[in-house]
């Protein structure tokens, strides 16, 4: 969590870190700081609140300078407030500092820096790491840096700047993201590449125990004891386009309408028609070590969970192989037993996710082949592993992941077919696969829908508590639905299997309570039938969505959203469209922060 970014070059730095700062905020905003070189000295500004607050600041103040910092935060250490908020500096203002991360031994570190005579300004964990590379500063930052480095134990991005060295910024990463960016005459970093992408396409990005030096003309990297290191630059291929708004209200409605683009791109040149075949030499797993599998564990966060769970309707339906899903906060404590036929999948939008990282780092030390299935090239979850296929989504901005969840269960559903067809399991391939050609054009008529769903949203505007029931293959998505609800809207959402409700949430059905119910015509249709007459004999109120066609549910619900038909297994991802939908339409119209939901954060780098 928490963004930062730092510029150095020729131009102003101020438009360029609040530019950047925007970028970054999903990543946390309650409050946010920059500091730039001034004047001889480092002129500080920050503020409690988002990213546009400071800019109002700023133009009061008509702050302007060449080299600085910026950073955009998500309070773990210290309420949010101006003294806890980025840049943070030592005594004296000699060193400035953004960080990323958390400082686990901050509090032995703060005592012996008190007891030396350093004073202190927030209840900031970050704080620590400017009074602890000033204690070594002697004329040269870099080496005070990787000194105090040495000493910090937690995960951290750092961009650190010195009052006697106008011009040089000082990165240093262990565990959350640093990405430099190199420039014409200048040189950028941030935690992600968005900030970046309007300036340069050449960039390279920092491993563990790796700093980098930016001036103006170079960047130059070496590892933590300060022995200098080469790096790969790497080409990016996102535009700065793909982050902009364009015409949309919100990100998260632009990336609900990107659906169809981005299912057609994660399957762009992975199917052979002709036989049928899904190709996933391309992942950098031998087809040989993948024949081989016998069991899969998926390991997941939020939204990228809930794929997860209807992967393993997937790949155990198509494959046969035995799928466990987890928690990747849980399976990182847990009793894992090695073998050498299990592949373990992590499914990460951002490929920065700390429990899903701590997690992988944990089966690679066991000796389990790993595979990611991942939306950021070059993040760690993707170099760690020992495969990748990448979902081809593009970058999300909205903290409630929406394009990136079709794109992971079509990586998951790909990952499924290729598994079938090495394992010799041709059932159904080819029908599954000319369906499944056949989503995004399905998708896009949905979203058509959009009006209607908004008009229904509106009846909805002080409901309190939602029901979601799914069944099979849609219970993930009841899951989601009921997510994304929570999330940017703030109602109450529980999501449960249809059979499962009369063991505990039927007890809360009653008028105020409605229920969404996902209810194709599949193999537990009429069982879905009866969960939501049982739903209705309570005076429940029930918005069911069913096949196109379906006329007889009318007269059981209160209200129909149709769905097309396709092949039972895909119904969900077109089942997911109309709750996606409906959450964005409900918080838009109760004046929630669609794109930036209280509390929450897009990327979670702390534990
Ligand atoms: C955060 C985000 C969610 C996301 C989850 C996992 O909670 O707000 O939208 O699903 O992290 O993130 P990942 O990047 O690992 O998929």
């Amino acid at each position: 969590m928490c963004g930062i970014i730092g510029y150095s070059g020729r131009q102003n730095p101020i438009p360029i870190l609040i530019d950047g700062l925007k970028k970054l905020e999903y990543r946390g905003y309650d409050s946010a700081g920059v500091a730039i070189f001034s004047g001889g000295d480092i002129k500080r500004l920050r503020v409690k609140g988002k990213i546009s607050l400071l800019e109002e600041k700023i133009k009061q103040l008509q702050l302007d300078g060449s080299c600085g910092l910026g950073h955009t935060r998500w309070a773990t250490h210290g309420v949010p407030s101006e003294e806890n908020a980025h840049p943070h500096r030592s005594c004296g203002n000699q060193i400035v500092l953004v960080h990323n991360g958390i400082i686990e031994n901050y509090h032995l570190l703060k005592e012996r820096l008190l007891a030396e005579g350093h004073q202190f300004e927030s209840e900031t964990d970050s704080e620590v790491i400017a009074h602890l590379v000033e204690k070594y500063y002697a004329g040269c930052l870099e080496e005070a840096v990787s000194r105090a480095v040495q000493e910090l134990e937690g995960a951290f991005a750092i961009a650190v700047i010195s009052r006697d060295e106008p011009g040089k910024i000082v990165v240093a990463k262990l565990g959350p993201p640093a990405v430099v960016g190199f420039g014409d005459g200048e040189n950028i970093v941030a935690s992600d590449v968005n900030p970046l992408l309007s300036y340069t396409n050449k960039v390279a990005f920092l491993e563990d125990r790796e700093i980098a030096i930016l001036t103006p003309n170079e960047i130059r990297f070496t590892d933590f004891t300060g022995k200098p290191i080469e790096k790969r630059i790497e080409i990016l291929t996102w535009s700065p386009l793909m982050i902009e708004k364009r015409g949309f209200k919100h990100f998260m409605l632009k990336e609900i309408f990107e659906q169809p683009q981005v299912i057609r791109e994660t399957m762009e040149g992975r199917i052979k028609l002709d036989k049928a075949q899904v190709l996933l030499d391309e992942t950098g797993l031998s087809l040989s070590s993948l024949k081989r599998i016998k069991r899969l564990v998926m390991v997941a966060c939020g939204t990228s969970f809930h794929a997860g769970l209807l992967g393993k309707y997937y790949v155990e339906t198509l494959a046969r192989i035995p799928v466990e899903v987890v928690y990747a906060s849980e399976y990182r404590y847990h009793e894992v037993i090695p073998d050498g036929e299990t592949l373990a999948v992590f499914i990460s939008q951002s490929g920065e996710t700390a429990d899903t990282l701590a997690s992988l780092r944990q089966v690679k030390k066991l000796g389990l082949s790993s595979l990611a299935i991942c939306n950021v090239a070059q993040s760690s979850i993707a170099r760690e592993s020992d495969g990748v296929f990448y979902t081809h989504a593009g970058p999300e901005i909205g903290v409630a992941a929406t394009k990136t969840f079709s794109a992971q269960l079509t990586a998951l559903f790909l990952l499924a077919v290729g598994l079938a067809q090495l394992q010799n399991n041709q059932e159904e391939r080819l029908n599954l696969i000319q369906a499944f050609r056949k989503i995004p054009w399905q998708v896009e008529a949905l979203l058509g829908q959009k009006e209607m769903i908004d008009a229904l949203s509106a009846r909805f505007l002080h409901t309190e508590h939602f029901l979601y029931l799914g069944r099979w293959v849609n219970y993930p998505i009841a899951l989601e639905g009921a997510l994304k609800l929570k999330e940017i809207s703030y109602i109450h959402a529980e999501a449960y299997p249809g059979g499962e409700m009369k063991h505990g949430p039927i007890a809360l059905i009653d008028e105020k309570m409605p229920t969404m119910a996902i209810c194709p015509q599949d193999k537990v249709y009429e069982k879905m039938l009866s969960n939501i007459m049982e739903v209705k004999a309570r005076q429940g109120v029930v918005i069911a969505l069913a096949t196109q066609g379906d006329e007889s549910i009318k007269k059981k619900v209160d209200q129909v959203i149709y769905l097309p038909s396709t092949h039972p297994l895909l119904f969900p991802f077109l089942s997911l469209v109309p709750l996606q939908l409906f959450a964005y339409c409900l918080a838009a119209r109760r004046g929630a922060d669609v794109d930036q939901p209280r509390n929450l954060a897009k990327s979670v780098t702390v534990e």
